[in-house]
């Protein structure tokens, strides 16, 4: 069966209706479309295996917290991690990034130090760290995008040096689909020492991310965004740091003793999991990584690549249309704008015609800044993007061009 095919029975809701006619979804970099086999793990739990974690005097905490470890243990496997201890489950991204920057914010940050970020970043990978530099008195400076939305790694060298104490950096950026090759950057970051983050909200689904490869200290992403429930996430961090950092957050489940007198934490993960965690998310997340691995990578890769140069040359046919964001290596999200007008009335024309697009800034206000532009239309794609949505695209951006012109 062709991977079109293929999809199109396991996700329901593209067979949605969406102002009255077929739901065109290019909206992937906001949230994936959820496949059945999540969206049944998920329910299986909520129905017949509702029970807490870690906390097992029976056999259905047993059982949950059976199916929550071995998530876990996926997680690791999936992103090439040396031990599922070193696979931390969040809300998110940003709340991955939010934990690591107060807690290896205010582990290793004195005054002066730096923290390097890059124009591109999404604001979860920025506002946590301004946050951090305020209270340490620490810096935060942005390695500079270029024209055609690369990376400058000159740039970016000019930033390091020996006060850079953490450079945090987005593997596929989620406005422009830049893919930047972060194992350059990271091996350059660590000749000053510095500690490395990689954002992989975007990429994480959409091609192999292996933390060795990267070079990375850490790495987040979005359970969401990767065929999984809302609600969960991942922060990777190697065993060396998490060791060393401090909880982010207190409540159960993370201590090994409480008195009047103070508290005792467990060993990493758990003393990173306070409370009681995204039982259910958590294990449709794993079940989400089956999904992605019984496609296979290459599979994946091959079909994003097809559509995505579909939708190039779909877009080169539009009058008017300016692309942002040419650089060599890119998938995934394509922005752009219609001669002079907002895009926000470029997708409002789109949603009427059932095509659900991203138009604003993207949470990348710095981005905009740089490009001198309020925002983009954006449209981003998946696995299970057909080419016929390519081809609504394309009729519904002549319609926008002759309505706005
Ligand atoms: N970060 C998500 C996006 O780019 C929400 O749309």
């Amino acid at each position: 069966m062709s991977l079109e095919r293929e999809m199109s029975e396991l996700f329901p809701q593209l067979k949605r209706q969406v102002r009255g006619q077929d739901l065109v979804y290019l909206d992937s970099a906001a949230t994936s479309l959820k496949p059945h086999p999540v969206i049944a793990a998920v329910e299986k739990h909520l129905s017949m295996g509702a029970a807490n974690v870690h906390r097992g005097a029976h056999a259905l905490s047993d059982e949950a917290t059976a199916a929550f470890e071995s998530a876990r243990e996926k997680v690791a496997r999936f992103l090439g991690a040396e031990s599922k201890n070193e696979i931390v489950f969040t809300r998110g991204t940003t709340e991955a990034i939010n934990l690591l920057a107060r807690s290896l914010g205010g582990l290793i940050l004195n005054p002066g130090d730096e923290i390097v970020l890059s124009q591109m970043e999404h604001h979860s990978n920025i506002v946590p760290w301004q946050m951090i530099a305020q209270e340490t008195d620490a810096r935060v400076s942005f390695a500079p995008v270029l024209d055609d939305g690369s990376l400058d790694f000159e740039g970016f060298q000019a930033l390091l040096s020996s006060r850079t104490k953490i450079v945090s950096l987005v593997h596929l950026s989620n406005s422009l689909g830049t893919l930047n090759p972060l194992s350059k950057f990271f091996a350059e970051a660590k000749k000053h020492g510095a500690v490395c983050v990689a954002d992989a909200a975007q990429s994480a689904a959409a091609m192999k991310v292996d933390v060795r490869s990267l070079g990375c200290d850490f790495l987040a992403f979005s359970g969401h965004k990767a065929f999984g429930p809302t609600g969960v996430g991942v922060l990777y961090g190697r065993s060396e740091w998490l060791e060393e950092m401090p909880p982010y957050q207190g409540g159960g489940s993370m201590i090994t003793e409480v008195s009047e007198q103070g508290v005792d934490f467990l060993p990493p993960p758990h003393r990173f999991e306070a409370g009681t965690p995204p039982i259910a998310e958590v294990i449709g997340l794993g079940v989400a990584l089956d999904f992605i691995e019984g496609i296979g990578f290459e599979r994946i890769v091959a079909h994003e690549k097809n559509i995505y140069r579909m939708a190039e040359e779909a877009l080169a046919g539009i009058p008017g249309l300016r692309r942002i964001g040419i650089a060599p290596e890119r998938s995934h999200a394509l922005s752009f704008l219609i001669g002079k007008s907002h895009p926000s009335d470029v997708g409002a024309i789109l949603d009427e015609q059932g095509i659900a697009v991203r138009a604003g800034h993207h949470c990348c206000q710095p981005l905009m800044k740089r490009f001198g532009i309020p925002g983009t239309v954006r449209a981003s794609f998946s696995v299970y993007t057909r080419e016929q949505d390519i081809a609504r695209l394309a009729k519904g951006l002549k319609k926008a061009q002759e309505l706005l012109q």
